[in-house]
């Protein structure tokens, strides 16, 4: 084993980076032993220097991050800052001063992913990021390198724990979304501010570096179709029951049946329960792959905390190290497929929706005509009539977003629709 360390620049050392350090310092003969080389935490950066950080020696922590990353003898940088910047100049920095990085950061790899990609090769560095998705669960490793000779169709996912505990509290309980939101708050599954969690730009993220890594194709942050949870109701679950289904906050990436383009989209879904992910509770993470030769695989665990996001840093510090030791580098951005990144309207899925209709002979005849003139053909109906009005739910065959869009429009203006009440994707099938 060599003797000389390899040195770690830890930038952020809050509920990630003081899981990082403290697994550093406890395994650390392990990690010498898995990796052929001692590895030394050279220097912790953070923004508040006189907080105390158990297990962290007072003279490795700065609050100049910049520095400690040009020191010029740092073989990786750990970065669980989060956010865009300094997060962004702080890693192209350490390309630049001859480090690899290892990074937590999905909203700047969704953003920027491309971009540091090219920088980590113009530097024969890597740039490894399993704990941007799923915290604990191995997804990115397995995508890029377990299925490398395999054809990804299709990437399913629950990826954000705090919408799948309320959502799950919704399903459990009946209770509405507010109620169930202030629940996973007081818990501390959900943030003072939950708008990044519950209006799906978490997910949002994570969709556009599954998408990108699944189907070797750059899919930036804008290419994903977005829709949050905030108006999914006690109904709509009750909606969901009667058909045999659930609902949850899915990140689909998908190719088009033809394969000549892809898909990514977040929004809420219902799912059948006898569907894998129809049965992940609480907070956990869970995704759905489907691909050529394998066939069906789920990944499911602890998509966050301190200690499973660590878990994943460490995997990849640990990756690194080696790659470092060999003097080569892992897989880069892999996008030579280049395929077309289509919008929601070419998605084709099935569709629940309900309508509130006028309690009178002909409607039903009314509404099915309209479906008929889109193009999208009803698999079920069901009715229920009180005092002159009534509620309709159209379940229907699978059709295009564009389709039921259209359908969706020349249903609001039949006389007889008084409203639309909800309209929800079904999934999973
Ligand atoms: N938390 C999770 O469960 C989880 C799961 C998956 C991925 N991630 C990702 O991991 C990253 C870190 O998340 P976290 O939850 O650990 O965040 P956090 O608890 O807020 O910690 C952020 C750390 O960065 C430090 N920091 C902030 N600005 C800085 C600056 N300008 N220079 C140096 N240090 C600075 C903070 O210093 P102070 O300690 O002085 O405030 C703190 O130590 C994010 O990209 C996040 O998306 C987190």
């Amino acid at each position: 084993m060599r003797t000389r360390p390899l040195k770690v620049a830890l930038l952020g050392c809050g509920v990630v980076g003081s899981e990082v350090a403290r697994i550093m310092t406890t395994h650390a003969d392990d990690l010498a032993a898995r990796i052929g080389a001692p590895v030394e935490l050279a220097g912790v950066a953070v923004r508040r220097p006189s907080k105390v950080r158990e297990g962290i020696p007072a003279e490795l922590v700065t609050t100049d991050a910049t520095a400690l990353v040009k020191r010029g003898d740092i073989d990786v940088v750990v970065e669980v800052i989060g956010g865009i910047e300094p997060a962004r100049t702080l890693i192209t920095t350490a390309f630049e001063y001859g480090a690899s990085v290892v990074s937590a950061n999905k909203a700047l790899l969704a953003q920027d992913g491309a971009a540091l990609h090219a920088a980590a090769e113009d530097h024969d560095a890597d740039l490894y990021y399993e704990a941007a998705v799923a915290g604990a669960i191995p997804l990115i490793r397995p995508l890029r390198e377990s299925l490398a000779g395999d054809k990804v169709n299709r990437v399913l996912g629950i990826v954000n724990g705090t919408t799948n505990f309320i959502l799950d509290k919704m399903d459990s309980t009946g209770a509405g979304y507010q109620e169930a939101l202030d629940e996973a708050t007081a818990l501390g599954y959900a943030e003072a501010d939950p708008t990044a969690d519950v209006e799906g730009f978490d997910a949002a993220a994570k969709a556009a570096i599954l998408a990108g890594i699944a189907f070797h194709t750059r899919v930036r942050l804008d290419d994903v179709h977005r829709e949050g949870m905030t108006e999914v109701t006690a109904a709509d679950f009750a909606s969901a029951k009667a058909m045999g289904c659930t609902i949850k906050l899915l990140a689909i990436c998908e190719r088009a049946e033809d394969g000549a383009s892809v898909t990514a989209r977040v929004h809420p879904a219902m799912i059948p329960l006898t569907h894998p992910l129809a049965s992940v509770r609480g907070a956990y993470n869970a995704v759905f792959v489907e691909s050529d030769a394998s066939g069906q695989l789920m990944f499911y665990g602890p998509g966050a905390g301190g200690a499973p996001t660590a878990s994943a840093v460490l995997g990849d510090l640990v990756a690194v190290c080696r790659n470092r030791l060999n003097g080569a580098t892992g897989p880069g951005e892999s996008a030579y497929a280049a395929l077309p990144v289509s919008g929601m309207g070419d998605v084709v899925t099935r569709y629940h929706i309900s309508l509130d209709v006028a309690d009178k002979p002909g409607v039903l005849a009314q509404v099915a005509t309209v479906f008929a003139e889109h193009g999208v053909s009803i698999d079920t109906v069901r009715q229920q009539g009180k005092d002159g009005e009534a509620s309709l739910v159209v379940v229907t065959h699978r059709a295009s977003d564009a389709a039921l869009g259209g359908t969706v429009e020349a249903l609001r203006k039949l006389d007889t629709v008084r409203g639309v009440a909800s309209i929800m994707r079904v999934e999973g099938e």
